[in-house]
């Protein structure tokens, strides 16, 4: 799920922008010597509706921090430190768990609290479940053609049907666990080889396996070493995430699309999308052309050619690429975090692990039902590193009441699911500590009826993949610490690992996790 043009990613895509840009150039190239004066021009009818706007308005409306004309209150959440997740959830102690903000001339509600998520994600679902729309977001799903980026409608709904169907279905989850457990042996097998100390970038590791599993699955082959126009697969999802949601236009309807035009944005984004079409035209040419054997297993996209268009079958294979990766490996970086920081946790799940699995070469997933601890150790790093530490963008279609305020149609919606799942009013006992045991007692459903913690979103446009992403997460984590030891390398240690989180579109480690495999030997 990676996505979307969205409130959240607008605004890290801005600070993204300015920071690359500042890197490589000084003050003066970064803002030439025409963009105040022509910003402030442009600016400036705003100005005039805005206040206008704010005097009209006889609506309860959520409280919010005080704003700056035009921007609004973009210069808090930019300039806040810790990464936007930290400023909004501070930001919400002070002004409650409905908040209003404005991100230039839009209005974006910021829901602070599982009792609020609920009224969103349920109670008003309906009235909640459309995404904002945007030209990158419009352009880089083929028109709307995908299922996360489109908007509420038939086209969606059908859209999800055949994700669903196709993609997260029985027969495919069949395929995808067989793909994993060969992918799975032959990375136990690679890093055994390693010599002694050697230190490993462990996301690294994780994503090219996810690469190859998904890929496998969704295209027919790794695709990891094929380039089109002198680019991978691989760089260009990733451009494409970030691309997503860079737009001034976003926030600033009346004329962000000349700071758009005169920033390059948009230049970078047709070079992304021609990029991206041309990669999966590519995909889509050779599966019309691959003479079929007896031994031939459909693939994804084999499945979906004779029911779906061309830029349906890409947009939906964005998503798949967009939503099974970036986020499952960034779960699974954050639980081998949390584990190597707390070595009892880690030496109690080891212990499960290896009685589980007994004497053989690797964990198969009949043995994954049996370990209770690795899904209270999986649920517990969903709880404090929801990877989409706001969801997804939503936005309200018609008015209604969420916590007693007014919220008005075409208002931002972001649901801050960091912030909830370190709340002390649900999570009394050491909330921001790694304790899986707290799930002993707790019953947690990732499908939408908890909102106590809710990695996956909910209601209607919930995340659709979250059984396979589950999945995936236990079987690799069962395995990784069957096989091996993890430690930190020398001269460092444990409790000095950084946790500190970042990013956009999701919320990673801001170091890479580096670790140190020693191998278990399962015959002695
Ligand atoms: C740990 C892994 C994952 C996490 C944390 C995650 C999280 C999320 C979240 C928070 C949303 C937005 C929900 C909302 O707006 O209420 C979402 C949507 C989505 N996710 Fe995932 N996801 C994961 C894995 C996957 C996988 C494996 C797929 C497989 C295809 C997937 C596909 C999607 C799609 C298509 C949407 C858009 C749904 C819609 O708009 O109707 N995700 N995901």
């Amino acid at each position: 799920m990676k996505y979307f043009s969205d409130p959240p990613k607008c605004l890290f895509a801005i600070k993204y922008y300015i920071k690359e840009k500042s890197t490589h150039m000084d003050t003066q190239t970064l803002f030439p010597s025409w963009f105040i004066p022509v910003t402030l021009l442009l600016f400036f009818p705003s100005i005039f509706m805005y206040a206008i706007r704010r005097r009209s308005s006889s609506n309860k409306l959520p409280p919010g921090p005080k704003r700056l004309p035009v921007i609004g209150n973009l210069h808090q959440v930019l300039l806040g430190k810790g990464g936007v997740h930290q400023t909004l959830w501070k930001l919400s102690q002070t002004y409650g768990p409905a908040m209003l903000l404005q991100f230039g001339s839009q209005p974006f509600l910021v829901i602070s609290s599982s009792e609020l998520a609920a009224e969103v994600l349920k109670t008003h679902d309906q009235k909640m479940c459309t995404r904002p729309q945007s030209k990158p977001a419009k352009r880089l799903s083929f028109n709307y053609m995908d299922v996360a980026f489109s908007p509420h409608g038939d086209h969606w709904r059908d859209m999800r049907k055949v994700l669903v169907s196709e993609f997260l279905g029985p027969k495919r989850i069949r395929l995808y666990k067989n793909v994993m457990q060969i992918e799975m042996e032959a990375l136990i097998a690679s890093i055994s080889l390693h010599s002694l100390n050697t230190t490993i970038n462990l996301e690294d590791v994780i994503l090219s396996l996810l690469y190859d599993v998904v890929c496998k699955v969704t295209l027919g082959k790794s695709y990891r070493e094929k380039k089109f126009n002198g680019t991978t697969l691989k760089e260009i999802v990733d451009e494409t995430s970030v691309m997503t949601g860079a737009s001034f236009s976003f926030i600033f309807p009346t004329f962000g699309w000349i700071l758009d035009e005169l920033t390059g944005l948009d230049r970078k984004l047709e070079k992304c999308f021609n990029d991206l079409d041309g990669y999966l035209q590519m995909v889509l040419d050779e599966h019309a052309d691959q003479n079929e054997t007896s031994d031939h297993v459909n693939d994804f996209v084999d499945d979906c050619i004779s029911r779906l268009t061309s830029d349906e079958i890409k947009a939906l294979v964005m998503n798949v690429l967009e939503g099974a990766l970036d986020t499952s490996a960034i779960t699974m970086v954050w639980a081998m975090s949390e584990l190597v920081k707390n070595p009892g946790v880690m030496q109690k799940l080891q212990n499960e692990i290896r009685i589980c699995v007994g004497r053989k070469s690797s964990v198969d997933e009949s043995d994954i039902s049996k370990m209770t601890y690795l899904k209270m150790v999986v649920k517990e790093t969903l709880r404090l590193h929801p990877p989409a530490a706001f969801l997804m963008g939503r936005e309200c279609v018609s008015h209604c009441q969420i916590g007693g305020y007014d919220v008005l149609p075409g208002t931002k919606i972001m649901v801050t699911a960091w912030g909830i799942g370190r709340d002390p009013r649900i999570w009394k006992e050491s909330p921001t500590e790694f304790l899986p045991e707290r799930f002993e007692n707790i019953e947690v459903d990732f499908g939408g009826k908890n909102f106590e913690m809710i990695p996956f979103g909910g209601g209607r446009r919930a995340c659709p993949g979250n059984n396979m992403a589950i999945l995936t997460v236990e079987y690799a984590i069962a395995n990784l610490l069957y096989s091996f030891n993890w430690e930190t390398p020398s001269g460092m240690k444990n409790e000095d690992l950084d946790m500190n989180g970042n990013g956009f579109p999701f919320l990673r480690r801001t170091t890479p996790l580096c670790l140190v495999p020693t191998k278990y030997n399962w015959e002695d």
